[in-house]
């Protein structure tokens, strides 16, 4: 009995000794508690708003633990800047939850690192480059999908979901550079591949949260755990893309690439013979599921956010419209030429992105070796959130960072002011792959949506918390709308 009383004693004492420990010069920040460290006090509602407070007691490089990993929360914009062009704090956490549909092997762009990542990332740029992504070409796509979208809503016989809606057209846009195929907007399987990305990036935690600490609890969840819907969502998306891959294996001509992935299998092929070759089946499907992942719910939750905001702050909604009435009219659609006569509009979108920035953090980035930040030292293996929501809410920089005033990017000469403190896609090497895409699909969705139509919110449902719905980015929260048209 002694023998068990002392062996209970001593295990606790090395667990408060070891569990609570950091090492030596880690940044300051709150208590390390034994197995779960920061997790229980994390606030799943707007984590970048509680992080970004824990500064006003730590300073910008707060230390904490997410269950037994090292994390430090980057927060203010000279530390972002900092540890953004830290290419010692650029690397990724592997072994997550997403190398589970892969056996446990990290593939893909976004949670990978080393030369698998720079050849991976910069074979897809390269490629999307010369497809036409983010090109005029690209402009006849969106504007195709935006002309079927003004339709569809247009028919809508009650209030509608933006959202919805606008996961179909960020799909369709990117699919043509990825798929090739055009796909049908009434198509169920995309509806599903829409619902699928919303709940899995809601149901995301930044931190990784429990399970990703320890992997284990995963067979004991319930299928409606957040850890589940996630994981079912990726499987869903891949067995999706799994399908388009071998119709395109079924029909491919290396002398006539439709897209992506006819050009990724011609290189799979070209280099069958390297056994060090990282061009796999199974990495064209991961790069696939990080652009599709990464760049439709994003795309989407952003066009939402702007037109409800235009709806919140009616004044500034019309005199975009003004503007577009303008310089386009009504007679066509806008076009990425119009931008340089557009000022209010850009500064509109730039204040948008800084006020209500779908991506709160980046992703999480990764200590590959020993460094210094701010002068704090960041041991190999700590994982970094760079908090972008500090940089553009700093009352020090923006002076009146809660307010919603487009006029702050523009110059007293009227024209258009850009401003590097703006980082919504990042900064540094591992910065948004898909942001010249991203940046065109927000405009010319934004102004079309905008030009042929007056939003206004069901009352139905109410709207209580503006500033929207965290989970792997920030979602706007539930809205509906009537889109009265304007012409
Ligand atoms: C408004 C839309 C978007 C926003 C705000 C956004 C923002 C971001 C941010 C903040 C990051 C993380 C940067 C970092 O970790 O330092 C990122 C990464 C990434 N984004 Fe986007 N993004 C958007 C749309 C897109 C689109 C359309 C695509 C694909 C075509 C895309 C593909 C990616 C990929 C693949 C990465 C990972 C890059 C890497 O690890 O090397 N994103 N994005």
């Amino acid at each position: 009995m002694l023998t068990l009383v002392l062996t209970v004693l001593l295990t606790v004492a090395l667990l408060l000794y070891y569990g609570t420990r950091k090492p030596r010069g880690f940044p300051p920040g709150p208590p390390r508690l034994p197995i779960v460290g920061f997790l229980p006090f994390m606030d799943s509602h707007l984590p970048h708003k509680q992080l970004w407070r824990l500064s006003s007691t730590y300073g910008p490089v707060v230390g904490l633990y997410f269950g037994v990993q090292p994390a430090i929360v980057v927060n203010g914009w000279d530390a972002n800047k900092e540890a953004l062009l830290n290419d010692d704090l650029n690397g990724r956490p592997t072994g997550s939850s997403s190398t589970i549909p892969f056996d446990g092997k990290d593939l893909g762009v976004m949670f990978v690192n080393g030369d698998l990542w720079k050849e991976q990332r910069r074979f897809t740029l390269h490629q999307f480059r010369n497809l036409g992504f983010a090109k005029k070409s690209h402009e006849v796509i969106i504007h195709e999908v935006a002309e079927e979208l003004i339709k569809d809503i247009k028919q809508s016989q009650c209030s509608i979901t933006l959202q919805n809606k606008l996961g179909v057209c960020s799909i369709i846009i990117l699919w043509a550079v990825m798929g090739g195929a055009r796909l049908e907007r009434s198509d169920p399987l995309l509806t599903d591949l829409v619902d699928r990305l919303n709940k899995l990036f809601r149901a995301g935690q930044v931190s990784g949260g429990f399970v990703e600490v320890f992997p284990p609890l995963r067979h004991i969840l319930p299928e409606t755990s957040p850890f589940n819907i996630v994981l079912n969502g990726r499987y869903r998306i891949l067995s999706y893309l799994r399908n388009a891959v071998e119709e395109h294996k079924a029909t491919h001509d290396p002398d006539n690439p439709r897209d992506f992935i006819d050009i990724y299998i011609t290189q799979i092929k070209n280099e069958h013979n390297n056994s060090d070759s990282t061009f796999t089946e199974d990495q064209l499907l991961a790069t696939c599921f990080d652009v599709f992942s990464a760049g439709a719910e994003t795309g989407s939750s952003s066009v939402s956010f702007a037109i409800l905001l235009m709806i919140l702050y009616p004044s500034v909604g019309q005199a975009v419209q003004r503007e577009l009435d303008e310089v386009v009219g009504l007679s066509r659609f806008p076009s990425v030429d119009d931008r340089t006569k557009l000022v209010y509009t850009e500064a509109t979108l730039a204040e948008i992105s800084r006020f209500r920035g779908v991506a709160p953090f980046t992703v999480p980035h990764y200590a590959v070796r020993d460094t210094i930040l701010q002068g704090k030292r960041i041991p190999a293996g700590t994982m970094v959130m760079n908090n972008l929501y500090s940089v553009h809410m700093d009352p020090e920089y923006w002076k009146d960072p809660d307010t919603f005033r487009p006029e702050r990017f523009i110059n007293p000469d009227g024209s258009l002011r850009k401003d590097e403190h703006l980082i919504p896609f990042g900064k540094g090497r591992r910065a948004c792959l898909g942001e010249s895409l991203a940046r065109m699909t927000l405009f010319l969705m934004f102004t079309t949506l905008m030009q042929h139509f007056n939003f206004r919110l069901d009352p139905a449902i109410p709207v209580f918390d503006t500033e929207g719905k965290s989970g792997f980015t920030l979602g706007p929260p539930d809205f509906n709308v009537f889109a009265e048209p304007r012409s």
